[in-house]
């Protein structure tokens, strides 16, 4: 078996890592293939440097530039390594342009797509990431799913349960393998080390890059007025670049930059930031990957964003959504720095991400789905498919296990009351109703 994976920015470095090591400890053939969206070394080699993982066998260097060219740039690369290779499976993880790019090739060439964090849902398609993993699920053979929540959304969009596993998610493999490598080592990057962070206390750790707030000035000065008012919080903001650019294009940097209690340093390396993050009081953040970071690490999260396509971290108590407003922004990192029980109640909050073995749950299905011939992509013989579908009241003790197995059938939705259960195979089901297909054989 060969598996390819394609990869391009710095958080899927990071989330893929696992996985590539849990391959490569496996013996199973594999190349990655870097599409080059992020270029910098303090936003690509060093991940792979801090993560112990090989530089890639490919690099297409598509570097930066407008969707459209950015995604066909990256199409026509991907297209020619994987015409080359033939790999058995390719990877593709979250929702960035390589996600949409590998997904839509390896679809055309009929090679299976195994989607690593999928089922996520913003339902905000201005989001370019939501128009990316939708594509992705779209064009899947196997879902990789870190939630029972994230699964929910796929099958209320009608994909097939067979090809779903709920593995946890990737971050928490890597943040439990590498926080105490980090705590030895202690901080690398010169700018932290000068910092004395060690020392420091009330820190509020801020990163920023989504295009929804950084490209909007009126946003960027709402939480700029914020920060501003923070003087009581020692700030430190490793800076993502499109973030730079922008405040630089508002003329907000410098008026930024010169607050004595916000500390702007470059982006800095995956086991320099762990570390950062749990010494931490606060993260206020809109990236994706740090939202699910904090609760692993037990850090009270504020997201500035007004959506999120992680919202088990809401109800889990340990994130909270304050957008881009400033009042709101500053009740709530008011509220963790005095409310003592309020503070503890989100560091308590319990992860809803996993044990740190999903990447050994994602290769262990992938090796099973290779052995049973599933990565097979074929025109399906049974045409007839969405006649067989129907839905039972079900008045018995039963699991899904058992009636599937009694049946000969696939559960796909289960409604108990007003609610959509996922369908886990000791569920017991009585009293619920269930959507499930019949197998013809
Ligand atoms: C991308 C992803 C986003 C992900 C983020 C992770 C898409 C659509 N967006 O956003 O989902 O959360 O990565 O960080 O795929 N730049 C540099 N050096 C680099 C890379 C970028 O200077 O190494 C600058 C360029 O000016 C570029 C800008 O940052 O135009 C934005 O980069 P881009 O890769 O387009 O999007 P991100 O904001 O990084
Ligand atoms: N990160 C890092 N250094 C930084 C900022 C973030 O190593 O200076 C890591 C962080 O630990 C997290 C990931 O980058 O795992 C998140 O990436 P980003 O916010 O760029 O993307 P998103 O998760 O929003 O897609």
């Amino acid at each position: 078996m060969k598996i390819a994976t394609i990869l391009g920015t710095r958080p899927e470095i990071i989330k893929m890592a696992p996985i590539i090591d849990e391959i490569s400890k496996r013996g199973i053939d594999q190349i990655v293939l870097h599409t080059g969206q992020h270029y910098d070394k303090e936003m690509s080699d060093n991940f792979f440097r801090d993560l112990e993982i090989p530089a890639p066998n490919y690099n297409i260097h598509v570097g930066s530039g407008t969707h459209g060219k950015q995604t066909g740039l990256m199409m026509n690369g991907i297209e020619e390594v994987l015409l080359k290779e033939k790999p058995d499976i390719v990877l593709v993880q979250g929702d960035t342009n390589a996600v949409l790019a590998g997904a839509l090739v390896a679809s055309k060439l009929h090679i299976a797509i195994g989607h690593v964090e999928a089922g996520l849902r913003s339902f905000d398609m201005t989001m370019p990431e939501e128009v990316n993993r939708r594509v992705a699920d779209v064009t899947s053979t196997m879902y990789f799913i870190p939630t029972e929540k994230s699964a929910i959304n796929l099958l209320a969009e009608g994909f097939s349960r067979k090809n779903m596993f709920i593995t946890g998610n990737t971050v928490v493999d890597a943040c439990f393998r590498h926080l105490e490598i980090a705590q030895k080592r202690g901080f690398e990057e010169e700018s932290l080390r000068n910092l004395d962070i060690e020392n420091m206390n009330n820190i509020l750790t801020l990163t920023m890059h989504r295009a929804e707030n950084v490209d909007v000035e009126e946003r960027v000065t709402n939480i700029i007025g914020a920060l501003k008012e923070l003087s009581n919080l020692n700030i430190i903001f490793p800076i993502h670049p499109r973030t730079k650019h922008m405040l630089e294009n508002f003329g907000l940097f410098d008026e930024l930059n010169n607050l004595d209690h916000v500390n702007i340093v470059k982006p800095i390396g995956y086991l320099d930031f762990l570390l950062l993050t749990s010494k931490s009081t606060l993260i206020l953040t809109d990236s994706g990957g740090l939202q699910e970071e904090a609760i692993t690490l037990d850090v009270p999260a504020l997201t500035l964003r007004y959506n999120t396509e992680r919202p088990e971290t809401v109800t889990a108590g340990g994130n909270i959504l304050v957008g881009s407003d400033k009042d709101v922004i500053l009740k709530n990192v008011m509220k963790i720095l005095n409310d003592e029980s309020f503070a503890n109640k989100m560091k308590n909050a319990p992860n809803p991400y996993g044990q740190g073995n999903a990447a050994k749950n994602t290769v262990d299905a992938i090796c099973r789905y290779y052995g049973d011939g599933l990565l097979d992509i074929e025109a399906p013989d049974e045409v007839m498919i969405s006649f067989n579908r129907k839905m039972l009241s079900i008045n018995e003790d039963i699991s899904v296990k058992e009636f599937e197995e009694k049946e000969n059938a696939l559960i796909h939705l289960v409604f108990d009351g007003d609610k959509i259960v996922f369908p886990r195979d000791n569920l017991n089901i009585n009293g619920m109703i269930i959507a499930y297909d019949k197998y013809q054989n």
